[in-house]
């Protein structure tokens, strides 16, 4: 085993070894240390994170609550299976999660990733209901499994290649700043709730559909957030038809938006609730949450995996919720949330290349446009920004190409955040100012 010793030849290494298909790059950062919302690299260069490692670290990067709940744990008992035994910490972490899910008498089954969260939630839907077809959202990203990437409403290159699911309809998703049915916010009838009823009454037989699947923030498509009645709306069709509502909240949950689940900020209960992320701290764990019934229908063995109910990963999760309650970081997740919100509309007043800024508690997105009227998409503008960010030090990404990803630790200090809004407002002032090369075009890949 060699050790690397500089960041360019980790990256060189990793291109030998790795496939292109587990990863996609944005800046080369090995990073080899953190502390909350702080990074360092393997050269000693120190990074804000803006990312929280992909909205995993809501608590901070080594929270000292986590790494003592997973040291003691591991000294204790790394793993026996909850499959056949009875460990008592998954038991706890499932008791603990009925609790604070949003969801009518709930029961829980655990996996280990966001994407094996939501096959789970379509089996558990179509075992239920018997129906076969599932109703998404364009733009939306459920998973790489089979099942999760088969629902996703992005990347349809990739399962040209591979196959897909059957059944599956997509409808569009409630955009009001890039509306689909070209409308105005605040002047339309919320033609996106007719659409799902005409759907309905030609497309799809709606007594067929088991569920309708729904980021309550659609996280990967930009961070892009519906009007606040709509999910009571889209609820009130699903009842009509015996539609289960299934939200997914591996990106949003955790308190990220400032409430324990964003499907809170709607008014609306799910049928069934998919997390994972930052569920366990950065360690593998993901929770099935619904409805008893919905729960109970399927057989023993019908959703499970060798490994879920880690003990080490459940008490890491148990310490997470702990953190949250302990430390009140809905509050602080709103607070500075709204905070950075308004920096950033400041930093539109000042920056023509932002179009709109959107996002609830410290789930954020900052649209970079070419033309404020067309809203053409600033592609390379995005990959300039996020380069030059982290020249800055500051660890940033884009999605679709050209939102800019705001969703820095819950526990982030105020001068932190501050701090990293700063290097932000600078990176995008150079890219307008011209002064990032074309070279960080080749650099800076994402997605
Ligand atoms: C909303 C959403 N659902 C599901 C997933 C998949 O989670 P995982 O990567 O843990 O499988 C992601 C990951 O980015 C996500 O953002």
């Amino acid at each position: 085993m060699e050790l690397p010793k500089s960041r360019d030849e980790v990256v060189e290494r990793y291109s030998r070894v790795f496939s292109p298909a587990s990863r996609v790059t944005y800046a080369p950062i090995v990073g080899v240390r953190a502390e909350n919302a702080r990074v360092w690299d393997i050269e000693g260069r120190e990074y804000i994170d803006f990312l929280s490692d992909a909205a995993v670290q809501n608590v901070g990067h080594n929270n000292p609550r986590v790494v003592e709940a997973i040291v003691e744990q591991a000294k204790k008992l790394v793993h026996f299976t909850f499959i056949y035994g009875f460990p008592v910490e998954p038991l706890l972490l499932a008791e603990k999660l009925v609790e604070v899910a949003p969801v009518e008498s709930p029961k829980v089954t655990l996996g280990l990733s966001g994407s094996d969260a939501n096959d789970g939630a379509i089996k558990f839907s179509r075992a239920y209901t018997g129906r076969r077809t599932i109703l998404s959202y364009l733009r939306s990203f459920y998973g790489n499994t089979y099942g999760s990437l088969s629902i996703t409403g992005l990347d349809f290159e990739l399962r040209s290649k591979v196959g897909e699911l059957s059944e599956v309809h997509y409808i569009p998703y409630p955009n009001c700043y890039r509306c689909p049915f070209r409308k105005e916010m605040g002047s339309c009838r919320m033609e996106c709730v007719d659409y799902i009823k005409e759907k309905f009454e030609g497309e799809v037989y709606g007594e067929g559909v088991a569920a309708l699947f729904a980021e309550p923030i659609q996280g990967d498509a930009g961070m892009v957030v519906p009007p606040r009645d709509y999910f009571k709306r889209v609820k009130k069709i699903l009842d009509e038809y015996g539609i289960l509502l299934v939200v997914d909240e591996v990106q949003s949950g955790m308190g990220r938006t400032g409430k324990w689940f964003a499907i809170e900020h709607f008014g609306v209960k799910p049928d069934i609730m998919t997390i994972a992320k930052p569920l366990g701290g950065g360690l593998p764990i993901s929770a099935v949450i619904g409805r008893e019934e919905v729960m109970d229908s399927l057989p023993p063995l019908g959703h499970t995996f060798t490994l879920s109910g880690n003990p080490v990963a459940s008490r890491a999760a148990l310490a997470v919720i702990e953190e949250i309650e302990e430390k009140n970081l809905l509050k602080r997740a709103e607070k500075l949330g709204n905070y950075a919100k308004k920096r950033l509309e400041k930093m539109k007043e000042e920056h023509e290349l932002i179009g709109d800024v959107r996002g609830l508690g410290l789930m954020l997105g900052v649209d970079l446009v070419r033309d404020r009227d067309t809203k053409e998409r600033a592609y390379d503008e995005a990959r300039k920004v996020v380069w030059r960010a982290y020249e800055l030090g500051l660890i940033l990404a884009f999605l679709q190409g050209n939102v800019l990803r705001i969703q820095p630790p819950l526990t982030i200090e105020e001068e932190t955040l501050e701090e990293g809004l700063d290097r932000l407002d600078r990176a995008i002032g150079d890219v307008e100012e011209g002064r990032v090369s074309e070279e960080a075009l080749k650099k800076v890949k994402g997605w």
